[in-house]
């Protein structure tokens, strides 16, 4: 079996110090705001992975219909024989990727869920001895040091997660991702796009209750890691379309007037009934607007891959 090796660039009270600053920043701002890495603890995690099972939860079937259509052009146009996965979560639409690149040597995914990171590096060894899977607890918005493995490198960035980055965030993240690559490598990104805003807002407000209680996971990450007193009974989930800046914002709205102690930061955080916390952009895209903030990252579009009914798109880029 070829090994399995887990390197952690988070020191290991990441959560201590990274969500002491957002929490003090974020609760600290108005309008409220908390960045969405946070949801991704154990539970959170597995919410997630429900989410992308609602009927309602269009991206991950989409993305998957464009895999599965599209993995063996990926693997000619790359050659990859390293593939690096940012924000990799359970590795599952990953599988079709790793099933079509005949050259393959090592898989390296990279998350901060450090439970989702295991889990699936774990199954992936089990299923695939000869595959060199190395695994990366890290922040991808951080900067990323990559440990040495063969190229050509393809490096995939998929569920439309770019999305949960704000426009600035966004230029800087690509440009760090660009700087990974040297010449022969390549981008694969998933992107949602616009669409009717019917489906959109089904799609974050489910009737199974998923993504509230995904949302309202947050709070419980809060009041574990810094003895906050949020009681998520007290707050609304809120799926709202702003067709301005094209994104969705996950909010959570005040159900009454109250005050949360966060007593690791000595903190009182008083909510008016109705304000509203936001807790996620998932920004939606369309071609030429993706195609300018690649090429302003430095990159080059070579393919536009979208599924039969066109709700997401998978897109492969090299280095200008
Ligand atoms: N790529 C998978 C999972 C998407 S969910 C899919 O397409 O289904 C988003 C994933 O990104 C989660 O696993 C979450 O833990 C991870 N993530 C979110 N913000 C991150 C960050 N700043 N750095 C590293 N991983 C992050
Ligand atoms: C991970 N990310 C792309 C998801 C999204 O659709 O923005 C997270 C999510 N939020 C609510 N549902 C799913």
């Amino acid at each position: 079996m070829s090994p399995f090796i887990v390197t952690r660039t988070l020191p290991v009270d990441a959560t201590g110090a990274d969500l002491r600053t957002d929490v003090l920043q974020g609760l600290g701002r108005d309008p409220k705001s908390l960045p969405p890495k946070w949801f991704y603890d154990a539970r959170g995690s597995e919410l997630f992975e429900e989410i992308t099972r609602l009927p309602e939860y269009y991206p991950t079937r989409a993305e998957r219909e464009i895999l599965h259509a599209r993995a063996e052009e990926i693997a000619t146009a790359t050659g990859a024989r390293t593939l690096v996965e940012l924000g990799s979560g359970s590795s599952e639409k990953t599988r079709i990727l790793l099933d079509a690149l005949p050259r393959l040597h090592s898989y390296l995914p990279v998350d901060v869920s450090e439970s989702a990171l295991t889990l699936a590096a774990e199954s992936l060894l089990a299923e695939r001895p000869a595959l060199s899977v190395h695994a990366l607890i890290a922040d991808f918005t951080r900067g990323l040091t990559l440990p040495g493995s063969p190229g050509p490198r393809l490096v995939a960035f998929l569920g439309g997660t770019l999305g949960n980055l704000l426009p600035d965030e966004r230029a800087v993240f690509l440009k760090s991702v660009r700087a990974l690559l040297l010449p022969g490598d390549a981008l694969l990104l998933g992107t949602d796009l616009v669409k009717d805003q019917a489906t959109l807002i089904a799609a974050y407000d489910d009737s199974a209750g998923v993504t509230a209680a995904f949302n309202k996971n947050v709070l419980a990450v809060l009041n574990r890691e810094l003895d906050a007193d949020f009681d998520p009974d007290d707050f609304a989930h809120v799926a709202h379309w702003d067709s301005g800046h094209e994104w969705i914002e996950m909010r959570l709205r005040a159900r009454r007037d109250l005050v949360v102690k966060v007593r690791e930061l000595n903190l009182a955080v008083a909510f008016e009934e109705g304000e509203e916390l936001r807790t996620e952009v998932s920004a939606k895209f369309r071609e030429d607007g993706i195609r300018s903030e690649l090429a302003e990252a430095g990159m080059e579009l070579s393919h536009w891959w979208t599924d039969e009914a066109g709700r997401f798109a998978l897109s492969l880029s090299t280095p200008a």
